[in-house]
């Protein structure tokens, strides 16, 4: 999906094993997300009471916010067992219907990224979700015959960073949507000193609060500075992550005091300088950066809205005044800026004097 290599987007198999290792197990080593797990709960023991399987779910969210976890959790919360597949990895309606054929009673399968399925695919999914059945067809030609298979009760956990592309006949098949969201400081500063303490990792609480005002809301990203703070903290200093440490280790990954790297601010800068702070639409913006707009969508995005430096409007992107601001630019300059940058984009507008 990325083709940079950066904090929000690591190279790939880099620290897999360390992830793997990091992830909670259980319901109560999963930080944050209240709400969600509360309704879980409620739902898993309902189930278990009645000796049934969980209602399909369907967890939708920005990468890294720990979807993969919860479904997971979920199935060893029920104490079954879990099968993990993705929307682009079942190219045909036959690998699902072997897949779910191969399901035992109770079991979770999990599609990440289940808004690139394909509609072949879609099509025997939804009677699979509704009735717990798949038609196949036996043998080719003018021999061939529709033979309905019943399927043992299974949960569907589907994940997606692209909740506007499910669509309405598969959001109606879950049983709930639960939403992610970004991280406070309090359960990304929970997160990382766990992630320290499994990591064996020496930090004190200056360093913790380094890490977690830095994550951008993000789980992920808060172990992944945890383990570049880690390696710094080993190398130029005595071992311990302090505050001073992990600040120091941070500014050399370019990461800054709000924990947008050099990717978030290139993209801010573009739109101000040769935009002039838009409305410029998605392809524009992912051309004049060199980036994919899938990952300008579900990576960047999603943050830089939060902390409100973007906009979404019907003409495109809209970097805001506070946007303006944490570049050190000021919007009502930004002809002017964009004039002394050498950039063309304020030269010939309306608003030169
Ligand atoms: N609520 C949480 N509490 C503790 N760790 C978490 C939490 N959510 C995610 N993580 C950590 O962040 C990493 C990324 O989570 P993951 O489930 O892979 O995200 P997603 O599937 O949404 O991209 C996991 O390896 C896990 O260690
Ligand atoms: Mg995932």
């Amino acid at each position: 999906m990325a083709d940079r290599e950066g904090p929000l987007n690591p190279a790939p198999n880099e620290d897999d094993v360390p992830e793997s290792t990091l992830r909670p197990r259980q319901l109560d080593e999963y930080f944050g997300q209240e709400r969600i797990k509360e309704s879980l709960r409620i739902a898993i023991e309902a189930a278990r009471g009645r000796g049934d399987s969980l209602d399909h779910l369907l967890f939708h969210g920005p990468p890294g916010l720990g979807k993969t976890t919860l479904a997971m959790i979920v199935a060893s919360e029920m104490g079954v067992s879990i099968r993990i597949t993705s929307g682009p990895a079942i190219e045909r309606a036959g690998d699902l219907a072997s897949l779910l054929t191969s399901l035992q009673a109770g079991d979770v399968l999990f599609i990440d990224e289940i808004h690139r399925l394909p509609m072949a695919v879609k099509e025997v999914l939804y009677p699979a979700m509704e009735d717990f059945s798949v038609d196949i067809i036996l043998g080719k030609g003018p021999k061939a015959r529709d033979v309905r298979l019943k399927l043992n009760r299974f949960t569907l956990v589907g994940a997606t960073t692209r909740y506007a592309r499910i669509s309405q006949p598969l959001r109606d098949r879950f049983g709930t949507a639960f939403r992610l969201e970004f991280y406070d400081e309090e359960a990304l500063s929970q997160i990382a000193r766990r992630s320290a303490a499994v990591l064996g990792c020496s930090i004190d609480e200056g360093g913790v609060k380094q890490i977690a005002r830095r994550s951008r809301g993000t789980a992920r990203i808060a172990n992944r500075l945890l383990r570049r703070v880690r390696d710094y903290a080993e190398v130029k200093a005595d071992g311990t992550a302090t505050s001073a440490v992990a600040d120091a280790a941070l500014a050399q990954l370019d990461i800054d005091p709000l924990g947008l790297d050099q990717m978030d601010r290139e993209l801010m800068t573009a739109m101000a300088q040769r935009f002039d702070g838009g409305p410029v639409g998605l392809e524009t913006l992912a051309a004049a950066i060199s980036e994919e707009s899938d990952t300008i969508m579900d990576v960047y995005e999603p943050y830089l809205l939060k902390l409100g430096f973007l906009t979404r409007t019907p003409r495109g992107r809209v970097l805001t005044p506070a946007g303006y601001a944490h570049l050190g630019l000021d919007p009502e300059m930004r002809v002017a800026q964009a004039a002394l940058f050498g950039l063309d984009g304020g030269l010939d507008g309306p608003e030169v004097e």
